[in-house]
């Protein structure tokens, strides 16, 4: 095992306003692409009926009992929204400029998010009203904080993979559900998930041409340590190896569909400016990823058999 020096990394103000010309011109472009729409179109509120006369009980849901999890799980992660909102403006939110107006439309968009899924599950009765505000107090005490050490680049990272997961989260729930109005939502929030992957996908394409060795050690670090954001929620790991099971997403979603398609955009084996510890680094990444795809390959081949295959978690 090869002991690598910790590398270092530009103070996030002096990164921050090196990128800052490059986010503008993501944010102009991000603001020329994204559609406004409203949750209330997407409700159909025709279902509604008053809690007070009809209270809920556990045979009204028309999803079955794992899309049920899969949306409390989303549902819950959209709703963490004000610790996101700390998270990013804290790592990103430098000067009065374009990383500001950023954080703040990003956290605009975001809020429609648990506001359009809360008002169907509410409407529809797919889901136990109770357990789910339970859950969302719960899930915003628990909040949410991102362990990168004031790397700006960890941040980037981390935001890019994990709005490719988010989209893809959402994407393949609402197919799963097997019900038209759920999927309309959720290709609409996958929608803007995708929007906000690019931008963080390609501000970071941009800070590997300042410091390309630094990047390579933040995106590692992103790939070997990563968790949802929702990791931190109540019964999770059982949550997470339900909807690993169904498909909705597991380790091959995650090592096919976010790691690797990021991984081959940035370049990241292909660059050949590194220094020594970047290149070591990026030895060890390839050597982790190919355990993952492995590891992928055993949880697809005990499914299979209809064994319990577990949670999706890259391994330790
Ligand atoms: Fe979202
Ligand atoms: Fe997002």
């Amino acid at each position: 095992m090869t002991t690598l020096t910790i590398p270092v990394f530009k103070p996030a103000e002096k990164l921050l306003a090196e990128l800052e010309p490059a986010a503008e011109q993501l944010l102009n472009r991000h603001l020329g692409m994204a559609k406004e729409w409203f949750p209330h179109d997407y409700i159909p509120y025709a279902l509604g009926r008053d809690y007070d006369k009809d209270p809920w009980t556990p045979d009204q849901p028309r999803i079955s009992g794992v899309a049920q999890i899969a949306f409390e799980v989303n549902l819950l992660t959209e709703d963490n929204l004000p610790s996101y909102h700390r998270e990013i403006h804290r790592m990103f939110g430098a000067g009065d400029g374009a990383w500001l107006n950023w954080v703040n439309r990003w956290t605009a968009e975001e809020g429609r998010h648990a506001i359009v899924l809360r008002d169907y599950l509410v409407v529809t009765r797919n889901i136990d009203p109770y357990a789910l505000e339970r859950g969302r107090m719960n899930q915003l005490q628990i909040a949410y904080h991102h362990d990168d050490g004031g790397n700006v680049l960890r941040g980037l990272a981390y935001v890019a993979f994990q709005e490719l997961a988010t989209r893809i989260s959402h994407r393949n729930t609402g197919r799963y559900s097997s019900d038209p109005v759920a999927d309309r939502i959720m290709t609409r929030i996958a929608s803007d998930e995708n929007l906000h992957m690019i931008f963080y996908r390609d501000i970071l394409s941009e800070a590997i041409k300042i410091d390309p060795s630094a990047a390579v050690h933040a995106i590692a670090d992103e790939i070997t340590d990563f968790q949802m954001p929702g990791a931190g929620m109540v019964n999770f790991t059982r949550k997470a190896a339900q909807i690993a099971k169904s498909g909705i997403y597991d380790l091959r979603v995650h090592h096919d569909e976010v790691i690797w398609p990021l991984l081959n955009h940035w370049g990241v084996f292909e660059l050949a400016n590194l220094d020594r510890s970047a290149e070591l680094r990026r030895e060890e990444l390839s050597r982790f990823l190919g355990r993952l795809d492995a590891q992928a390959s055993r949880f697809e081949a005990r499914r299979a058999k209809g064994a319990d295959a577990g949670a999706w978690m890259p391994p330790e």
